[in-house]
């Protein structure tokens, strides 16, 4: 597989593991370490993380599946800041600097490492200003626990703030054909910092994978339930947009998942795909999409099928849009 620069040399396309333990239904556990294994074996070294996707779980199954294998190989990047409770609920962020220690503490235990790759507040806190998390994390990086400091969902001012204070190898973005926002301001001002970009949401969680049925009843808890764009008449409107997109994927022999992932690949030279793949079938897809190199014309049928703010609903519910930073910017 090809490779991207981050700060780290990583894979061209990256593996979230989020949906091997948490929030998309029920999981398999030894099929989620099977796909890890297909993964690293198809040459992907990324593997994306966060300490609160299943309360841990989701790092002790990655601990699980890099047993007997280089742990050097792989690039693990870990999120950390969000509270969960016992039944699985949100209680908000906390990215004080005794939190970021003790988080990291309990992620390196649970990995069975002795350093993060890259290590990231999965959301900033009001309280706590953006220089005092990547100070924090400096010191991280100083003692030798963590490699690289990346950030996630941060706009472009606070992305200037933070490479002001210690260089941040990558901001994770949700970026896909259906969520563009980030073009405005934040791809511009990462270019110029020379901070790459991991896009998460390709597929938009599976809504523009060509595998999303109306109707769709997962087991346990799943996410997606409470997303704008899977509700109602977004939802209809959203599943036409993959039907345009499909006819170009045929025209092209290959699938819309693949024609997606190509699309984010298009998007520029530091921009890597973490893809949500949670079995070896979905993975040998999104694998596929490595190859696919779209042409002008594609691009433009593409952009026709599917342009920019097409996408009918908010990319969160409201109360976790009130998060995000990088909505305010
Ligand atoms: N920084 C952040 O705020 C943030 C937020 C969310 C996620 N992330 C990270 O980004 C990763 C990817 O995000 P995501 O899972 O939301 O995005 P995604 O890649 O857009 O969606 C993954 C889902 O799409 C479905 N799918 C259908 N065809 C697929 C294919 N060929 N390959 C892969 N998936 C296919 C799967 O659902 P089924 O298995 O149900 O079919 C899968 O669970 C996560 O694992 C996590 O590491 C970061």
């Amino acid at each position: 597989m090809d490779t991207r620069s981050l700060g780290p040399t990583v894979s061209a396309l990256g593996l979230g593991l989020m949906g091997m333990s948490d929030l998309y239904g029920a999981a398999d556990e030894a099929e989620g370490i099977a796909t890890i294994h297909a993964a690293l074996d198809a040459g992907i070294t990324l593997l994306d993380t966060g300490d609160f996707y299943g309360m841990g779980h989701n790092e002790m199954l990655l601990r699980d599946a890099l047993r007997g294998r280089n742990r050097d190989n792989a690039v693990i990047s870990v999120k950390f800041g969000a509270l969960r409770d016992a039944e699985g609920g949100w209680n908000g962020i906390d990215v004080r600097p005794v939190a970021i220690k003790n988080f990291l503490a309990y992620t390196l235990r649970r990995l069975g490492t002795d350093h993060v790759d890259i290590y990231r507040p999965a959301r900033l806190s009001p309280d706590v200003p953006v220089e005092e998390v990547v100070g924090t994390l400096a010191e991280l990086v100083e003692a030798g626990h963590v490699r690289h400091i990346g950030l996630s969902e941060v706009g472009a001012e606070t992305l200037r703030r933070a490479h002001a204070v210690h260089p941040i190898s990558d901001l994770q973005i949700e970026y896909s054909l259906i969520s563009r926002d980030p073009e405005a301001a934040i791809l511009p001002t990462a270019r110029e910092l020379g901070v790459g970009i991991t896009a998460y949401g390709v597929l938009s969680r599976g809504l523009i994978s060509g595998h999303w049925q109306p109707g769709r009843q997962t087991k346990g808890i799943d996410f997606r339930n409470h997303l704008p764009r899977f509700a109602g008449a977004n939802l209809d409107r959203n599943l036409a947009l993959v039907d345009a997109l499909r006819a170009i994927a045929e025209a092209r022999g290959v699938t819309v998942a693949q024609i997606a992932i190509a699309w984010v690949l298009s998007r520029g030279a530091t921009i890597v795909p973490v893809i949500g793949a949670r079995t070896r079938e979905r993975l040998t897809e999104a694998l596929g999409a490595a190859t696919v190199t779209l042409t002008e014309a594609d691009l433009a049928a593409i952009e026709a099928a599917v342009p920019a703010g097409a996408a009918a609903g908010s990319r969160y519910d409201e109360a976790q849009m009130a998060f995000l930073d990088s909505e305010r910017a």
